[in-house]
This record gives C-alpha cells, structure tokens and sequence, in this order.
C-alpha cells in the first residue's frame, strides 16, 4: 500500500466493520468477537471488562447495532440501568487493528434473548441460570452445586431463560477505524451519524 494512500475508505462504517471482521475472524487465534464494554455509574465512574460480540447489522433496532448476552443484575447490568451510555473497543492484534463504538444501549426485546439463550450448549445455559453474576462467592464447590442442581431440577426439560440474563444493543451515533500504518504514522477514521441518519466521515490525527 502507498504510505500517502488512504487504507481506511470513505464507506459505510458497518459494511467496513463486516469487512474487518471477517478478516479478524480468519486471522486471530480466538474470540475474534471479544469487545471490552466501557459502562459507567450514576456518577461516570468507569468500569470495563469484555463480552462476546453475538450480533450486529444495519437492520437491528431503529438504526443497526451490535449486540452482546450478559445478566442485568451484574456491575455493568446495573450500570446499563443507571446510564444507558456505553463504548466498546476491538482490538484484533493480528492485524494492528482497533474499532471504537459509542452510543446508547437498550435491552433486545425477550424473543431475540430467548433465541440466543435457547442456542446456546445446555451447559452454558445452566451456567448462566446458576451464576449471581458479579455477586461475592463463598466457594467456587458452592457454584458447582448450584449448577448440579438446577440440572437435576430440568433433568429431560429445557431449560428456561432467567429473565435478568438478556441481550442489549448498542445504537451507534460514532464508529471509529485505527489501522496500523509504517512507522507509526497510524491512520484513523471517525464516523459519525448525521441529523438525516446516514453517515459522515473525518480522518483524525493518529
Ligand atoms: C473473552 C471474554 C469474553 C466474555 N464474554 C462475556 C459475555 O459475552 N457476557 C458476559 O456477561 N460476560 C462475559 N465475559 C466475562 C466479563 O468480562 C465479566 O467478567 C462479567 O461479565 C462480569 O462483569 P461485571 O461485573 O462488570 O458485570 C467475558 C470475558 C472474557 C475474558
């Protein structure tokens, strides 16, 4: 690629995202779908830690997100209730790449998380119906039994989706690309939504 050449198109940003991560996901060892999921508090203190990206597209919600499964009792669960306002990052290291996603949450209506939820291995789902998640644990034996016992309880039954385990997704109002570029003169390109709803981009100073 010539150096003074643009390696981040003027394009809609979710077919570019579709792009990046059909690369990300030929090219990293695993969890190319790991995101880190910034929340904050009533009082915007920050908190972050990583979920698995399970959806995106232009055609979810009002306007395209992307969607990640977690418990909406959790740290970020409560965080999410006391303000909607989120990001997520993808760092995808094998090809010196990074995506930045800003924008509002909202939970996804019950039928698609009981869609994901009934997808998912019955292990998993135990797991996630067994865990207070980000609740202290005495013992990890004590969730072990927990688990063992709800799997007992819906031996040869399937098994329900706790109502505080869902999806949320993220609206985007900014997507920005951070590609790696000779002699660490990087190259980044924000886009944002525009009043009318489509997209508008700038490059930034890396
Ligand atoms: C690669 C990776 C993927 C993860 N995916 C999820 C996920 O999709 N949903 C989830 O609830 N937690 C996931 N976790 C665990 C979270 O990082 C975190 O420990 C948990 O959700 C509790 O976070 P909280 O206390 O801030 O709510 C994942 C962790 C890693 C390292």
């Amino acid at each position: 690629m010539d150096a003074e050449q643009n390696a981040i198109p003027q394009t809609n940003p979710f077919e570019l995202f579709a792009a990046w991560f059909a690369e990300a996901q030929d090219t990293e060892p695993n969890d190319s779908n790991a995101m880190a999921l910034a929340t904050a508090n009533a009082d915007g203190a920050p908190s972050v830690r990583m979920v698995l990206l399970k959806g995106y597209g232009q055609d979810l919600g009002d306007s395209g997100g992307f969607v990640f499964y977690t418990n909406a009792q959790s740290r970020k669960g409560e965080e999410i209730i006391a303000n909607p306002q989120a990001a997520l990052l993808f760092h995808w290291k094998s090809l010196r790449r990074q995506v930045r996603i800003e924008g509002p949450l909202s939970e996804v209506s019950s039928a698609m998380a009981d869609d994901y939820f009934n997808s998912r291995p019955r292990i998993s789902q135990l797991g996630s119906a067994a865990s207070d998640q980000s609740r202290p644990l005495d013992d990890r034996t004590t969730y072990l039994a927990r688990v063992d016992e709800l799997s007992r309880h819906y031996e040869g039954e399937d098994i329900p989706r706790p109502p505080h385990w869902t999806g949320f997704l993220l609206t985007p109002r900014a997507i920005e690309f951070w590609i790696d570029r000779p002699n660490r003169l990087h190259e980044r390109r924000r886009f944002t939504r525009t009043v009318r709803g489509g997209w508008e981009s700038t490059l930034l100073y890396p």
